[in-house]
């Protein structure tokens, strides 16, 4: 794992201070209640601002009684299930270098007591430091074991053809999108970014999109800062732009500066889009109307290789690809469809059927909303300890299991 000082000292981190011009290397947590002024905020020591100079040891305890507690009874997540006395006992104490405790890790999932998860890396350190509860909650979710490492990079380059379109017809399936998330060499996660680390990002990633040369991948980035409700709201609403004000985001304090240094890029067409430090540093998507995946995928590699050939990207031997949230280490790869399933969707066994497949079912405004029309949005489940190629095969071949289902009902 890349540590904080490690990064400091590694080559990835020299390329990044040179690429990004970024000043300091020294990052501090800035909950909200702290956050009078960067000023003021700068003069004290990472390990006072962490956690809002509270009592650690004391706020884990209270979190534990609330999710184990009356307020709990409906808790399902994770958190709840992994955040032993033992974990506790054994951590209250720790910090990383940049100075994330076992609080900032999981404050999200303590008050959002309907989070399936729960708990989000300040930075890539919390993912060692904090292992007795990360290890636990990524072997739950992906299957993923301590020993096992994530396979070398495989996007599938060379066999998107063999992704035939889902439902040629068109009966199914209104849409396909393939994404990603990467996160930039030598800056931590949201929670212990700068008002001036936003800045930085923002500028090099922007500069980075527009000198993309491929033709149908150009575009234009449009921070966020700036636009008109209006526009962003139709950008949420055709499903092209992030949300704003998740709460899950919100307590585990990503959101802070907000809408400093956040933003989209899209191509003429918007089939190709780049979210700029929403939850992760980069979120790259590939989308369009129907079911050809192929094509989808070919387009999400251009523009991966595109991108990480201009800005360095940070890579974990074990974890792979790095992300904010555990649910998306490794590949990184969310592929879905927006797919209509009447019969199959009315069964009671819908969401086992789909368990059963290794499959995710989400809303039509994606994570945390509804179905309408009976449209679902379908996608891989895993992400952890399979290949890019593999994280699209396991939407494609499920979503293809369902279709059947379907047919045959
Ligand atoms: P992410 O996929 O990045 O984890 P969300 O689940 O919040 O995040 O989805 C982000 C947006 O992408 C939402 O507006 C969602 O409806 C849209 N989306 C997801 N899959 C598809 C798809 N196959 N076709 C069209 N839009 C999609
Ligand atoms: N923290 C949220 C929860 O536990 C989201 C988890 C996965 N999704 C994500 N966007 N990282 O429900």
């Amino acid at each position: 794992m890349a540590s904080a000082s490690n990064i400091l000292r590694s080559r990835s981190w020299q390329l990044s201070l040179a690429a990004f011009g970024a000043g300091t290397a020294t990052y501090m947590l800035f909950p909200k209640a702290e956050m009078k002024s960067e000023k003021k905020a700068k003069a004290k020591s990472a390990e006072k601002v962490a956690s809002g100079g509270e009592d650690v040891p004391k706020l884990l305890n209270e979190a534990y009684a609330k999710l184990n507690g009356p307020d709990g009874a409906k808790c399902k997540s994770l958190l709840k299930k992994y955040l032993t006395k033992d974990v506790i006992e054994k951590n209250k104490n720790k910090k990383t270098k940049l100075g994330a405790s076992l609080y900032d890790c999981i404050r999200s999932g303590v008050y959002n007591l309907d989070a399936g998860v729960g708990v989000y890396a300040p930075d890539a350190e919390s993912y060692t430091v904090f292992a007795d509860l990360f290890d636990k909650i990524i072997e739950d979710y992906h299957g993923f074991s301590p020993k096992q490492k994530q396979p070398p990079v495989d996007l599938g380059e060379g066999r998107c053809k063999e992704l035939k379109p889902l439902d040629p017809q068109g009966k199914y399936i209104k849409s396909t999108r393939i994404r990603c998330g990467r996160s930039l060499a030598g800056f931590p996660f949201n929670p212990l970014l700068k008002a001036a680390d936003y800045e930085t990002m923002e500028a090099k990633v922007k500069q980075s999109l527009e000198s993309v040369k491929d033709k149908e991948l150009k575009g234009t980035y449009y921070p966020l800062q700036g636009m008109t409700k209006e526009t962003q709201a139709k950008l949420i609403a055709d499903h092209f732009l992030f949300k704003e004000g998740d709460r899950h985001l919100q307590h585990a304090n990503a959101c802070n500066f907000w809408p400093k240094g956040r933003g989209i890029f899209h191509n003429n067409n918007k089939s190709f889009l780049v979210w700029v430090n929403e939850e992760d540093h980069l979120r790259i998507i590939s989308m369009q109307d129907g079911s050809d995946v192929g094509n989808v995928l070919d387009r999400l590699i251009r523009g991966v290789k595109a991108i990480e050939a201009i800005v360095p990207f940070s890579r974990d031997p074990r974890l792979g690809f790095l992300t904010f949230c555990p649910t998306n280490l490794g590949s990184t790869v969310r592929a879905s469809v927006h797919i209509k399933l009447p019969k199959v969707s009315a069964r009671k066994d819908f969401k086992q059927i789909c368990d059963k497949l290794n499959l995710q079912v989400r809303g039509i405004h994606g994570e945390h909303s509804e179905s309408e029309g009976g449209v679902f949005d379908i996608s891989n489940k895993q992400r952890l300890g399979i290949s890019e190629y593999q994280a699209v095969r396991q939407m494609y071949d499920g979503v293809k299991k369902l279709i059947e289902l379907e047919e045959s009902a």
